[in-house]
């Protein structure tokens, strides 16, 4: 099985893929979070800085660009290009309320025609510079019975890879995955398929491979955020899986203060990072409010020491309040 981490705009950016690459090696492609192009800038400074080569040299990117303007996405494809990057991913699942509207993300899935003229232009570019182009969608927007009609579309173009999310977009990230539009998808692509969605232990991996032996790629985004060794070789004892928990949260502390964008936005971002992390602690609402409430860097250090000192770890992370696994 070859594993993916999911993009997460606001986390997984290139400390926290560094961060984890060092810590659990095992993870075949890290998903960059969206890279949004408009008719000025192809890349903000944040964006160029998370996919420059420099800031990813030990572990395979995937940049991800999340537009419905061809000539935006080419522009964007050619400057990764000129990078090195030789495989880009078009996003037509991002959920979000500012996306939509505008007709991007899953919003893009409303208009079945202008996505097929956008894939032919963008495919034939893409060609002449020698990327190849993969897709992250959702079902579509409604009714999983908008899911055949675009997979047509996807089948006309040599897509490198298809990373379903058996969501519609009124899911956002709630209810079960939709299993049998998932199955459609791997019977019916001519892509190979990628699955992704809830994906939170071994043994929602076991099950998923049990009942999909022929999907070779999984990608998986929360579940890696509270268990980032999910994918790699065994923890060891727990004393070494705490050891090395620690390591990861302070290489991404360390590599957030480096790059020093001032405590606030440190904290800002070590706050996001504890939300999933937190969960494979026993018992630590406590403790993740005093994370949450810290102003200063000593106050945050001082609850995180108390996490790591004397919270038990879980076997598996405790995902209660997402949702239940894919398969149940
Ligand atoms: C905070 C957050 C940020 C996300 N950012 C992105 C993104 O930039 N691009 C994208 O394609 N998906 C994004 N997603 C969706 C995830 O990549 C993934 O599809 C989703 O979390 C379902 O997978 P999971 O159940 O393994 O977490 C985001 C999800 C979350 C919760």
């Amino acid at each position: 099985m070859k594993y993916y981490f999911a993009p997460m705009e606001g986390i997984t950016g290139y400390v926290f893929r560094n961060a984890h690459h060092a810590c659990y090696p095992g993870i075949d492609k890290y998903f960059s979070p969206f890279i949004a192009p408009n008719s000025n800038t192809c890349m903000n400074s944040r964006e160029k800085n998370d996919v420059l080569p420099e800031h990813n040299s030990s572990l395979v990117l995937i940049p991800q660009i999340l537009t419905n303007r061809a000539g935006d996405f080419l522009r964007t494809l050619e400057e990764l290009a000129d990078c090195g990057y030789r495989e880009v991913n078009l996003n037509l699942g991002c959920p979000s309320g500012t996306v939509v509207p505008k007709g991007k993300g899953s919003g893009f899935l409303a208009f079945p025609e202008k996505l097929d003229a956008f894939l032919e232009e963008v495919c034939r570019g893409a060609e002449m510079r020698g990327v190849r182009i993969s897709i992250k969608t959702r079902l579509g927007l409604e009714e999983e019975q908008e899911f055949p009609a675009l997979l047509e579309i996807y089948n006309r173009y040599p897509i490198k890879e298809l990373i379903v999310h058996p969501r519609l977009r009124i899911d956002y990230y709630g209810y079960h995955p939709r299993m049998e539009s998932f199955s459609y998808a791997v019977r019916e692509s001519c892509a190979p398929v990628c699955y992704n969605g809830n994906l939170f232990s071994h043994s929602d991996l076991e099950t998923f491979s049990r009942h999909f032996p022929d999907v070779e790629a999984v990608m998986l985004g929360r579940g890696l955020l509270a268990s980032p060794g999910l994918c790699a070789a065994s923890p060891g004892t727990e004393e070494e899986d705490r050891k090395t928990l620690r390591r990861f949260h302070d290489l991404i502390y360390e590599g957030y203060r480096e790059i020093s964008f001032g405590d606030k936005n440190v904290l800002f971002k070590m706050k996001e990072f504890w939300f999933f992390f937190i969960r494979r602690f026993a018992g630590g609402e406590k403790l993740l409010k005093k994370i949450r409430k810290a102003q200063r860097l000593s106050a945050y250090e001082a609850a995180v020491n108390a996490v790591f000192d004397s919270l038990r770890i879980l076997d598996e992370a405790d995902m209660t309040g997402l949702t239940g696994s894919a398969l149940s």
